[in-house]
């Protein structure tokens, strides 16, 4: 188990610019993937998806890596979320990034994923949404009943949809790209030993199930050229087991409680490197939600909700839903809400490790908000930048704030996660309530959030009721 301990009071060294590549960066502050349900139904940025970028844009940090936009047709997840899966996407992007970057020295990366067996919702079930490395029962993750397993001729064609959705990227002028290998997602499933028990090249050793994301980061380093700026989010350490997850079949007990551990990571990251990939972005865990990649408290209002809001959708989400509005809250905290809890710069060890062994420019995610934390993790070397999500939520001026001298802001975010659990099926926004003088408040925090209409302000929370919950 790794623990952070390197918290420096009063540092200045987030505000010092970092290159990547040829990028430059103004500061050692990112705003980390953040999506929500703010662009049109077929995939197409909208005015709210500007607005919503553009207010981090304008607050200081040096860059925005936006939300997993999907790169295939079929799974868009969950709904409203961005595409990038047709050139059609190209002209609406790059129109968006020009508004959000207007004004603001801040870089605006884009992020493709691919859900896979992952993806969360859609409007009724379709089969693409259950495509994966192989076939497995999944009660956490997923809606279908099962998975299926890709035939060779579609990860083919899935490889080509990255190369494809990074062209886009790099024709729509946005500075840099990045895959995500991590949050459960398919190049996940292909990487994560539980997930895939292929026996063809793509599955089988490790070395076998990296085979997918190769083959995506050579096709995508192609795709942009040598000199445009290419990143991968990696999962250091896959923590498969959560507790009450049902998974189907068994597999030695080694992957179904662990999976990929921080040297097979490495090994992943140092061939990365080789490939061509300009830095690693550093989180851990295995889906989305999970208790490492989003350290805090259990989301449990967000969880109910999704479970209820997805339950048409096969008999899996249907259980799912009546287990859970059948079991007493008290417990379902308790015993759901296992192993989650707060700890600061969650990934940071992490990420110190992939850097020191590979020396590659390394951000790490979760769990910054204090100054002396993220100072802490900069200063000792762990990581050379820090991607932020909860935290800017919660405060748009977030950098401002540590700018200005703050070691934390005046109304920081608990860590609460109901953000992260609401976000398939609920504008994006902060949905601790205690955070605000009134559910009214809080409100309209969130639809200004997720207006089109820039100048309707986001109300600063008033109240200050609570603290960030302790580790
Ligand atoms: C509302 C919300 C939406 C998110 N959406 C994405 C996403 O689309 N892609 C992704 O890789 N991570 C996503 N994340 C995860 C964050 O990027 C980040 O890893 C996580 O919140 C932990 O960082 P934090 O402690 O700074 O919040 C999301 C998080 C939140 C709160
Ligand atoms: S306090 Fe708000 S921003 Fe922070 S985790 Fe909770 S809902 Fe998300």
């Amino acid at each position: 188990m790794v623990h952070f301990r390197s918290e420096k009071p009063g540092g200045t060294m987030f505000r010092e610019p970092f290159k990547i590549g040829d990028i430059t960066f103004a500061n050692r502050v990112l705003r980390s993937s953040m999506g929500g349900r703010n662009s049109f139904y077929d995939g197409t940025v909208s005015p709210a998806f500007v607005h919503f970028e553009r207010r981090f844009a304008q607050s200081g940090i040096a860059g925005i890596i936006s939300a997993t936009i999907a790169v295939n047709k079929k799974r868009m997840s969950p709904l409203e979320y961005p595409s990038l899966h047709d050139d059609r996407f190209v002209e609406p992007l790059k129109e968006a990034v020009r508004q959000i970057k207007e004004g603001n020295d801040c870089k605006y990366i884009v992020q493709l994923g691919d859900t896979g067996a992952h993806t969360h919702t859609s409007l009724l079930p379709q089969d693409e949404d259950r495509l994966s490395a192989s076939s497995f029962f999944d009660l956490f993750y997923g809606y279908h009943n099962r998975s299926r397993e890709m035939t060779p001729d579609q990860i083919t064609a899935a490889v080509a949809s990255f190369a494809s959705a990074a062209r886009r990227v790099h024709d729509a002028k946005c500075d840099g790209v990045e895959i995500t290998a991590s949050k459960g997602y398919l190049i996940h499933q292909f990487l994560n030993p539980f997930t895939n028990r292929r026996t063809d090249r793509y599955g089988g050793s490790p070395e076998a199930r990296f085979t997918f994301l190769e083959e995506i980061v050579k096709a995508v380093r192609k795709a942009v050229g040598r000199e445009f700026l290419f990143g991968v989010r990696l999962s250091a350490k896959d923590f498969n087991y959560l507790p009450l997850n049902i998974r189907w079949p068994l597999s030695p007990l080694r992957d179904y409680f662990g999976g990929n551990d921080l040297p097979q990571t490495t090994e992943y990251a140092r061939r990365l490197k080789e490939l061509g990939v300009n830095y690693l972005h550093i989180d851990s865990g295995f889906g989305f939600p999970n208790p490492h990649g989003s350290p805090g408290k259990f989301p449990d209002q967000g969880y109910h909700t999704f479970a209820n809001a997805t339950r048409h959708l096969s008999t899996k989400a249907l259980v799912r839903a009546v287990a859970y509005n059948l079991t007493p809250a008290f417990i379902r905290r308790n015993v759901y809400g296992f192993g989650y809890r707060f700890v600061p710069a969650a990934n940071a060890d992490f990420a110190d490790a992939i850097k020191k062994a590979v020396k590659i420019p390394v951000i790490a995610n979760g769990g910054f908000q204090d100054r002396a934390v993220i100072n802490g993790a900069l200063e000792a070397d762990k990581c050379d930048m820090v991607a932020i999500a909860r935290p800017l939520l919660a405060n748009p001026d977030l950098f401002r704030q540590l700018e200005a001298g703050a070691e934390r802001p005046t109304n920081p975010c608990t860590f609460c996660s109901l953000c992260c659990a609401q976000t398939a099926v609920f504008p994006l926004g902060c949905y601790d309530e205690d955070r605000f003088a009134s559910r009214e408040d809080m409100m309209d925090q969130i639809m200004a959030w997720s207006s089109p209409n820039m100048d309707m302000p986001i109300a600063r929370p008033k109240a200050t009721k609570t603290g960030v919950c302790a580790s």
